[in-house]
């Protein structure tokens, strides 16, 4: 519900436990003024005043948390929008002008005081999910062209505390979404990428809990991400002792020509508060992208079983060898078969063929069709993987157009796995990339697209485009990425879409809207996969988490893992397998086919049900996560145990989540009781030795106690 305080010139926005409140001071700024906890009256809300700035150094109008900073006048925090006019003047004076509120959505628009120029501030509330999700629009409704220089989607102001924890993702290649937590300092700390991509490094989450003191079930955590693929950051900056956190597209090396009537939308930034600490939180936002996020088309169908080629086979994949991987995959109960790179061009390794997106003919003479009728034969449905933003320079694209990729006349391109990146800004790139893929659907029967991304961007050079347009390049290319997976998912709406930068290079909030899941890393170590997936649960849900069983013996860290842990981690999430079959004995292949099938009894409550951190990898010699359904009625435990030490015993495992007065029992045991008693007494772990892992099901008992 949104409310609006003539008296008081106050908005609140309340979700069915928080409430947001902001207003209009007497000198007539924009502010915040309440974000937590929702309160019984609407005149409980703090009242818009101005604040004062006791020294020459502070000005009323920076030390105001402003809801939306334009960078003009005495101020010095992170600006929202930072403009240059058509005649230079490069201060922003921004106004009230009014506000509406439409379709669930409080919209609040401000104006600078003397140019054509308005900001449209939309907040769209998600009750039951605690959530706002906030946008910002730059629109200019004058006659003459205004250059942008930073548009963020927004900033929050948290209640005043002693101090903050700050939770982040960090990582690396093969070692992504690692949660870490500091505490806030008096200074600036900034997430960011530039690399042109969401990024390996660094995520568009965050979260802030007072006092460091939240823990994964019990206190206040405030949090936000960002649905933006491309540079973003987000700036956390603590001034006056109270925290500000912005969010938005990233201002390095950016600029935007918006020209008369045009509109610059900026991405969306879901913030998002929860009293039920991280637990809580992260489950907001795994709904959140069940319910409003991800592909609405696909979004309800549990995902398949998949086998990848990847590893087993590298780039050396023909006909014949892909056939006899399918047939044994079909044994195992794998539903979907997808072929990885290598396919097409002359793509004999990494480097040629990117960019020709045609069916290599030595490796299959009569195109893909008898193969993927193999596949369907074999009662699976076939999958490919492309990496469509990318050319290699041994191409037949890039020898017909080498003006396609960002460069820089006089400057050498530098080139990362042999490769160049295709310049998207460019509409015959586009349609060119459309085209392909298009036409790459229509004549096979394709139903999973792995759509990769190896490289970062480097000399963003577009020098054919007006000068005031160039620096446009990195807004354009994410626009045009999202514009032609929208069209390709209009045209083949069956086709499910899989998001991969090499690993997880490439997960937000904007591409879950158009991709189905996510290929979180490449590192497929099950061990090292068990806190990349356990950070990737902090801001994302496991029916995007695509996770393979690959060899015993990894080649990551040369760790050596059973067959039975393996499949366990890979089963918390989208279940896959990248193992070359062939190196599996008979009896591996028999214990698979028994995994598989235990999973897919399970998976629709572990993809689509309430996910429960129970202990972290990171402080307990036993980590654990748990699923429930939405009814209650089924829950999922997995238990991974590292290593037993000094014959310790384990600890029995307290379960959350369960409806305190039903019985469950659990599976294939006579154990049956009320879910207060499994959350409080918990489950005796029968784990052993090293790397031992266990699922769980427990199953509602509607029968009468006994
Ligand atoms: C990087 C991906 O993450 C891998 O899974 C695989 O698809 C390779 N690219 C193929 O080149």
């Amino acid at each position: 519900m949104i409310h609006y305080l003539e008296h008081r010139r106050t908005w609140i926005i309340e979700t069915d436990q928080a409430a947001y409140g902001l207003g209009l001071t007497e000198t007539g700024q924009l502010i915040h003024l309440y974000f937590g906890e929702s309160l019984p009256y609407h005149t409980d809300y703090p009242e818009p005043r101005d604040q004062h700035g006791w020294a020459s150094f502070n000005s009323r109008a920076d030390r105001n948390p402003e809801e939306y900073t334009g960078w003009g006048g005495v101020r010095y925090s992170e600006p929202c929008l930072k403009v240059e006019f058509h005649d230079h003047v490069r201060d922003l004076v921004l106004v009230y002008k009014e506000y509406v509120i439409q379709d669930g959505a409080l919209v609040i628009t401000l104006r600078d005081a003397h140019y054509p120029l308005e900001i449209r501030l939309n907040y769209k509330p998600f009750a039951e999910l605690n959530l706002i999700q906030r946008t910002a629009e730059i629109v200019n409704t004058g006659e003459h062209p205004v250059d942008l220089e930073q548009v963020l989607s927004g900033e929050l102001h948290l209640p005043a505390e002693n101090h903050y924890r700050l939770s982040y993702l960090s990582g690396k290649w093969a070692g992504e979404t690692q949660l870490r937590q500091i505490e806030m300092p008096d200074a600036k700390f900034i997430l960011e990428s530039r690399g042109g991509t969401t990024s390996h490094q660094t995520n568009p989450w965050f979260a802030m809990d007072p006092d460091g003191c939240s823990t994964e079930d019990y206190g206040k955590v405030f949090f936000g991400a960002l649905a933006y693929s491309g540079n973003w950051k987000m700036v956390f900056e603590k001034r006056f002792g109270k925290i500000k956190a912005s969010a938005g597209v990233h201002d390095f090396d950016f600029r935007w020509r918006l020209n008369a009537g045009e509109t610059f939308a900026a991405p969306a930034f879901t913030i998002g508060y929860s009293a039920e600490g991280f637990g809580g939180a992260s489950r907001q936002l795994h709904q959140y992208q069940l319910e409003y996020v991800l592909p609405r088309q696909t979004v309800r169908q549990d995902r398949k079983v998949l086998y990848n080629s990847w590893e087993a086979t590298r780039f050396d994949v023909n006909e014949q060898d892909q056939i006899r991987l399918a047939e044994l995959a079909a044994t195992l109960g794998v539903e979907l078969f997808v072929m990885d790179d290598g396919w097409f061009g002359r793509r004999n390794d990494d480097h040629a063929g990117l960019g020709d997106w045609t069916v290599n003919p030595e490796k299959f003479p009569n195109g893909l069709r008898p193969l993927i009728e193999r596949v369907e034969e074999l009662g699976m449905e076939f999958g490919i993987w492309v990496e469509p933003e990318m050319v290699n320079p041994d191409s037949d694209l890039y020898r017909r157009h080498p003006d396609w990729v960002y460069h820089f006349p006089n400057r050498v391109n530098s080139e990362m796995r042999n490769q160049l990146v295709l310049n998207l800004a460019r509409e015959d790139v586009k349609q060119y990339l459309i085209g392909c893929l298009d036409r790459l659907l229509t004549e096979n029967r394709i139903r999973f697209v792995k759509w990769d991304m190896n490289r970062l961007f480097s000399e963003p050079g577009y020098l054919d485009a007006p000068y005031e347009q160039q620096r446009e390049i990195w807004v354009r290319h994410v626009r045009s990425l999202y514009d032609i997976v929208e069209t390709l998912r209009k045209n083949h709406p069956d086709v499910h879409f899989q998001s991969c930068s090499g690993g997880g290079g490439r997960v937000d909030l904007g591409i879950l809207e158009l991709f189905d899941q996510v290929w979180v890393s490449d590192n497929t170590d099950a061990y090292d996969r068990l806190f990349i997936q356990e950070g990737y649960s902090y801001a994302y849900c496991a029916k995007t988490m695509e996770s393979w069983v690959t060899a015993e013996q990894h080649w990551m860290n040369n760790r050596r893992l059973p067959l039975r842990f393996r499949f366990h981690v890979a089963m918390t999430g989208v279940l896959g397998i990248g193992e070359n079959l062939h190196a599996w004995s008979e009896k591996e292949r028999e214990e698979a086919r028994g995994y598989v099938e235990a999973y897919k009894k399970v998976r629709s409550g572990i993809q689509n049900g309430r996910q429960y951190r129970l202990q972290s990898p990171k402080n307990n010699p036993v980590s654990s996560v748990m699923y429930v359904s939405e009814q209650q009625d089924t829950a999922v435990v997995f238990a991974f145990l590292y290593g037993n030490r000094n014959g310790d015993e384990l600890r029995p495992l307290r379960l959350k989540g369960l409806d305190e007065t039903k019985y469950y029992v659990l599976e294939g045991t006579e154990q049956r009781r009320s879910g207060k008693a499994w959350m409080s007494v918990g489950i005796e772990l029968e784990l052993k030795g090293d790397l031992d892992s266990c699922m769980l099901v427990l199953r509602a008992d509607p029968s009468p106690n006994q």
